[in-house]
């Protein structure tokens, strides 16, 4: 039998893996079908469907810095003759780079790239996407990171990208009200990234976890826990909510 019209319906961008695949599983535990978007991941896209089975509505890959792939990733989820008729409760914006090195060693191309993935690209589908989100007065979670409000030495572009996402988030909340609300969270450590860097037992990782008032990282699910949240409060918007144990208490902590 198929899922009833009134079904809630997520994108989740970079939903494949790690976060975005956790926030993915909350949504279909919660109810939702979901769109999982994907770039590079494309076997684990294919498994993580195989086991959503009917609550999946279709693995969509997209190059995010492209803006024609962008448009062909709005176009699949608003299809009225697709899976889910065109309809999009929710549109979560998961997918970044985490792009290291010294400033004065990058260039321009490099923090162009940075931009177009981490800033660009959540706000075009945002836009692409407003049309569809009216329709059933849904909402966006703009998926930010602490280093939206700490300089962190060696992530300039990441720093200056996601800051810009979160004046986006409440720009954005301003232009779509009242019919869709947007807000963000901003996680901190919830998984460490990939690389010998944050390895186990590496002073990066010892340095992070002093850093946080929970003394502990926080999991992929802590993050989803929050997306859900935001989903159904229907009367917050152009908010942000960090989930860090703590972290955005303290001081700025440099993160090289
Ligand atoms: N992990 C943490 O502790 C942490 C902390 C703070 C903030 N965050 C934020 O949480 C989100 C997810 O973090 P994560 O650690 O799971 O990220 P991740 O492991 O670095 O994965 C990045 C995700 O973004 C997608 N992606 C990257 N570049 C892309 C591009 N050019 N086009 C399309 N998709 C692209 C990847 O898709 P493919 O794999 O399919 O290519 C992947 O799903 C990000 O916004 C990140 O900034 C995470």
């Amino acid at each position: 039998m198929s899922a009833p019209e009134t079904t809630p319906v997520a994108l989740v961008t970079g939903g494949a893996i790690r976060v975005g695949k956790a926030i993915v599983e909350a949504l279909v535990h919660a109810g939702y079908r979901v769109w999982v978007h994907y770039n590079r991941s494309v076997e684990p896209a294919e498994q993580l469907a195989g086991e959503l089975g009917s609550a999946c509505l279709g693995i969509v890959p997209a190059q995010l810095a492209e803006e024609v792939a962008r448009n062909e990733l709005v176009a699949a989820v608003s299809d009225a003759s697709g899976p889910a008729g065109g309809r999009l409760d929710l549109l979560v914006n998961s997918a970044a780079s985490f792009e290291y090195g010294g400033f004065e060693t990058r260039s321009d191309e490099d923090l162009r790239r940075v931009l177009e993935v981490n800033l660009v690209a959540p706000i075009s589908l945002v836009r692409g996407l407003a049309p569809t989100l009216r329709r059933t007065r849904g909402s966006v979670v703009n998926i930010l990171d602490l280093a939206a409000f700490f300089p962190w030495n060696n992530y300039l572009d990441h720093c200056t990208a996601k800051a810009g996402l979160w004046m986006a988030t409440r720009a954005l909340a301003s232009e779509l009200a009242p019919d869709v609300r947007v807000n963000g969270i901003s996680p901190g450590t919830v998984l460490w990234p990939t690389g010998d860097k944050f390895g186990p037992g590496s002073k990066a990782r010892e340095r992070i976890v002093k850093a946080i008032p929970l003394e502990r990282v926080g999991t992929p699910q802590d993050v989803a826990e929050a997306v859900l949240f935001l989903a159904r409060s229907n009367f917050i918007t152009g908010q942000e909510i960090s989930i860090d144990g703590g972290r955005k208490i303290y001081s700025p902590h440099e993160f090289s």
